[in-house]
């Protein structure tokens, strides 16, 4: 048995920061923002009850609802993130909580921007080996909270936001998986955890924010992920014009565009978001798939291929039958 997405589901924070408006904090412009990354503005958390938590149920739940399937019946939850409110329990643990999927099995994965895909790929593992049956994935990030908002290489990039999918073993669903992980490139795209001060060692206080070296992620970005593909349509015997849409991780437009030109296929096939979400990191490809979903761009057995990159270095890819 595969993994069949059954359902899907969304949060976007009710805030949306222009370009304009981030020009009011830092050094930028619409145009330098717009020109190099496709991103016009994001959604940022912006009260207290908004948080990582709060946007994983509001997508779990609105996936659920799609999918016409009850928090009972979940035996696994999954949920993607860099970016929990608490360092445990899981998002996940608490996730199953506010939904009140008693049976579930809970956990969360860290594989950044990728988190989304490892996730998926992990139940569809599960699902093979007749060991779960129906799971609800989330990627949800609050990105806003690791950004050094006085940075403005890396300030203008991110957004917030949660996207999500049940999915149910079945005869069809996925059809090939690949990831793959590099931490010997890691230090590019890097955000330290707290300090220890026990009572043995003291290693400083100060909170440190997200790094990135944008032009080695860039380069990593548009050699890694084509390839990934290729490899993945190799392995399933098809072809790049085969598949319906691409729905690619949202870090940026050039990036997207870059690929669409490597595979020699119409950027109409590759729907994209990035003007409004920015880069919503484990979020971004189930918020994409979402919002693709609810426009009724999926007929049944529409083939998709969802595929990203991030920290780590991580990668993967999904080719899925709808
Ligand atoms: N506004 C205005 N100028 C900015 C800026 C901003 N927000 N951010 C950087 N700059 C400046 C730089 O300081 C630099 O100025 P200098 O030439 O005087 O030194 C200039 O713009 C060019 O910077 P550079 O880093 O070379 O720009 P770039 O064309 O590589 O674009 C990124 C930067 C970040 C948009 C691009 O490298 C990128 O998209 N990388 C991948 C990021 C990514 O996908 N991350 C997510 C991974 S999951």
């Amino acid at each position: 048995m595969r993994a069949k997405i059954i359902g899907t589901g969304s949060c976007l924070p009710d805030k949306i920061v222009t370009n304009d408006a981030l020009s009011a904090l830092v050094d930028t412009s619409d145009e330098w923002i717009q020109s190099r990354t496709g991103i016009c503005g994001r959604h940022l958390v912006s009260a207290e009850h908004e948080t990582t938590l709060s946007m994983a149920v509001k997508a779990g739940q609105a996936a659920l609802t799609d999918a016409g399937i009850l928090p009972q019946q979940l035996d696994l939850i999954l949920v993607a993130t860099v970016s929990s409110d608490f360092m445990t329990p899981s998002t996940a643990c608490m996730v199953q909580k506010e939904l009140g999927a008693s049976h579930a099995a809970a956990f969360d994965i860290n594989a950044a921007c990728s988190g989304f895909l490892f996730a998926l790929n992990t139940v569809d593992a599960y699902f093979q080996a007749g060991i779960y049956q129906t799971a609800l994935i989330i990627g949800v990030e609050t990105l806003s909270k690791l950004i050094d908002w006085s940075d403005r290489s890396t300030c203008v990039l991110f957004g917030d936001g949660a996207g999500a999918a049940v999915a149910k073993a079945s005869e069809e669903g996925m059809i090939a998986s690949l990831q793959g992980s590099d931490g010997s490139g890691g230090d590019i795209l890097v955000c330290r955890n707290r300090s220890n001060n026990n009572p043995y060692i003291h290693t400083g206080t100060e909170l440190d924010y997200l790094f990135m070296d944008g032009q080695e992620v860039f380069k990593f970005a548009v050699k890694k992920e084509p390839e990934c593909i290729q490899a993945l349509l190799q392995q399933a015997g098809m072809q790049p014009a085969d598949v319906d849409y691409y729905l690619l991780h949202q870090a940026n437009y050039r990036i997207i565009a870059s690929i669409a030109r490597k595979l020699k296929l119409p950027l109409e096939k590759f729907p994209s978001n990035v003007s409004h979400c920015g880069n919503t990191s484990a979020a971004s490809i189930p918020i994409l798939l979402d919002e693709v979903n609810k426009k009724g761009m999926l007929p049944k057995d529409s083939l998709i291929l969802l595929s990203g990159f991030g920290a780590g270095l991580t990668w993967g890819a999904a080719l899925l039958k709808w």
